[in-house]
């Protein structure tokens, strides 16, 4: 099956098409590198032995996601990767947002249906959730209003895929991520964060590797066990192959109903400091830190349920917390060794 892969030069995409192509899917890239490298490419080609098939592209311009189509006939599922994620700087330019994430969601799905491509799976997050009132979240657990324009685009994407899907033939399953973290074991591919981090993980091996003085913790007065929140952290590849289930069960026809939700995370979830002490463990290093004040938009807990997943899927996470913190660190440290050649 030909599977175009928006986005997919970036953090997640880049580890979903080595999943995809190591499972024998024909894989197109469209990316127009706002966020990643075109390196990145290569990278792939050595870790699968194919290179995929790369165009620039800018999904939010509709001329050239026609272009992409013409160019590559025959594709028959899109994979949407693409979007802006910054949760601070859509705060700050929320019309960029809106303009880059919903034009580039609407622009494909008037052009699949111009090239009659019907199968589609969308990068959603946890973020939709905000603080449940009951741990675990569920598939069907109340949406919370959006805390930032970032959160809104995915709020809003939910809902133009869900109208689009009742209205025609587009069958769509979304993945709502929880925390993805680490790198694939091979260190050639992983998170290439822009300027400061804002993520957790980043931050902490950049801050390792001495690039950063030290990790400030936001807030250990939260209502957990140690005091700092929780989340679900999961492995970038477990959460990659997910995508390689939902294209399975979209051209299968294994749908229980055209439009499906599904949560992708471990089921676990880990305080802060359980993270930092896993990085510790498996590094050998001392981590500098302090406590600061809480960070503004943070919520307190959030952990999913993924029984959904599990049983419908048919995918589960299998790694833990010690082995994502490992890849993430030796993936700062193999981009440290590339930089000094
Ligand atoms: P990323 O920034 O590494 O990858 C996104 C890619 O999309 C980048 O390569 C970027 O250049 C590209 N892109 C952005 N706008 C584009 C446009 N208009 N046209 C073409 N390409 C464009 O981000 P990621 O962490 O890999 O996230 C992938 C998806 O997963 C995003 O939709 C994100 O919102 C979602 N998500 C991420 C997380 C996370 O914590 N990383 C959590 C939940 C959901
Ligand atoms: C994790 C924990 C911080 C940095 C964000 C987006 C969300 C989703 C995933 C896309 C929190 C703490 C962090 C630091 C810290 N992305 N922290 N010091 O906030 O769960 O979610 O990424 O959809 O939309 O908001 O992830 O990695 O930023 O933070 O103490 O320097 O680490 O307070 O508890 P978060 P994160």
């Amino acid at each position: 099956m030909k599977v175009l892969v928006t986005g997919g030069t970036g953090y997640i995409g880049s580890h979903t098409v080595v999943e995809l192509q190591e499972a024998g899917f024909d894989v197109v890239i469209a990316d127009n590198l706002v966020n990643s490298d075109q390196e990145v490419v290569n990278s792939i080609g050595m870790i699968t032995g194919i290179v995929p098939a790369f165009e620039k592209t800018d999904l939010s311009r509709p001329g050239q996601v026609k272009e992409l189509f013409e160019k590559h006939p025959g594709l028959e599922a899109v994979i949407h990767f693409a979007a802006l994620k910054a949760v601070g700087e859509s705060v700050k330019m929320p019309l960029e947002y809106y303009r880059n994430n919903i034009f580039s969601l609407v622009n494909l799905l008037v052009t699949m249906k111009e090239f009659s491509v019907d199968k589609f799976v969308f990068s959603s997050s946890c973020t939709v959730y905000g603080q449940a009132d009951t741990l675990p979240v569920r598939e069907d657990s109340p949406l919370q209003e959006a805390e930032s324009p970032y959160g809104n685009t995915k709020r809003i994407a939910e809902d133009i895929l869900r109208d689009e899907v009742a209205a025609g033939d587009l069958r769509c399953i979304s993945l709502r991520y929880f925390n993805p973290i680490g790198a694939h074991p091979s260190s050639l591919i992983g998170e290439l964060p822009l300027g400061v981090p804002d993520n957790l993980v980043p931050y902490i091996t950049q801050t390792a590797i001495g690039k950063r003085d030290k990790l400030k913790v936001f807030g250990n007065d939260y209502d957990t066990a140690d005091g700092t929140p929780i989340r679900d952290y999961i492995h970038v590849v477990d959460l990659s192959r997910a995508h390689v289930h939902a294209l399975r069960r979209l051209a299968g026809q294994r749908q229980k109903s055209p439009w499906e939700v599904f949560n992708i995370g471990t089921g676990k979830g880990y305080t802060v400091m359980e993270v930092i002490r896993s990085f510790e463990k498996v590094s050998g290093m001392e981590l500098p830190f302090e406590i600061t004040g809480r960070r503004q938009g943070d919520i307190e807990k959030v952990w999913a349920d993924t029984a959904y997943a599990n049983s419908e899927l048919g995918w589960k996470a299998g790694k833990g917390l010690d082995e994502m913190m490992l890849s993430a660190w030796n993936w700062e440290l193999a981009l440290q060794k590339r930089n000094k050649q």
